[in-house]
């Protein structure tokens, strides 16, 4: 991480990311996409990279894998403004391309530090790309819906919503999959439980 970008504060941090010049995608862009949602949130998603709509809005996951993202939340009982929402590129690769390794490489620092800050119990990773930041090397198609512990983290690999939205095999694999989210979030509590509330001697000091 280089060490302005992890000092910065999640404010500082959004705003590093919406005037970012650190690679070439700055200057195609309409909107870099910095990511939302709860700066405490228990669950974050990885995509990819913003797409047209997202670019446009500057909201991640506003098209239509983000209305089929919202239907898998949905599903198990979550709505979008509950759970932390970004990618692992900030700003629009032309023509929705895939993330070359130098842009994924100068905007690592960035979900590094947005990690540190909201602080995660469960990430789950949208397709191949946020996948390779802790699986490298490993097949999607084999390792998809499976929690595995990395630090004090439950990471989730799972497929990309909007390659999943139009394969009907792969869509039952990602509906599937978000059925086992609220065990596993469950299990990372468990984990990690929230800080409990103060004891009636430690409210006595203040
Ligand atoms: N696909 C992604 O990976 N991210 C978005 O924000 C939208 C579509």
């Amino acid at each position: 991480m280089t060490s302005e970008i992890s000092q910065m504060n999640l404010e500082q941090l959004l705003e590093a990311i919406r005037t970012c010049t650190r690679c070439a995608l700055h200057s195609g862009r309409t909107l870099a996409v910095p990511g939302e949602g709860p700066a405490n949130a228990t669950i974050m998603f990885i995509g990819e990279g913003p797409g047209f709509h997202e670019d446009r809005q500057g909201r991640p996951f506003v098209g239509s894998a983000g209305k089929f993202l919202e239907e898998l939340l949905a599903s198990i009982g979550l709505q979008r403004e509950q759970v932390y929402i970004t990618n692992v590129v900030k700003c629009r690769p032309p023509g929705n391309r895939d993330p070359l390794p130098n842009e994924l490489e100068a905007c690592r620092p960035y979900l590094d530090r947005q990690i540190e800050l909201i602080g995660p119990k469960v990430i789950v990773t949208l397709g191949r790309y946020s996948m390779a930041r802790y699986f490298p090397g490993q097949s999607i198609s084999r390792i998809h819906g499976q929690a595995r512990q990395v630090g004090g983290v439950l990471v989730v690999p799972m497929l990309h919503p909007a390659a999943a939205l139009h394969q009907p095999q792969w869509k039952a694999t990602i509906e599937m999959d978000f059925k086992k989210l609220p065990a596993i979030i469950a299990q990372a509590e468990r984990l990690s439980p929230a800080e409990p509330p103060p004891s009636p001697q430690q409210l006595s000091l203040f």
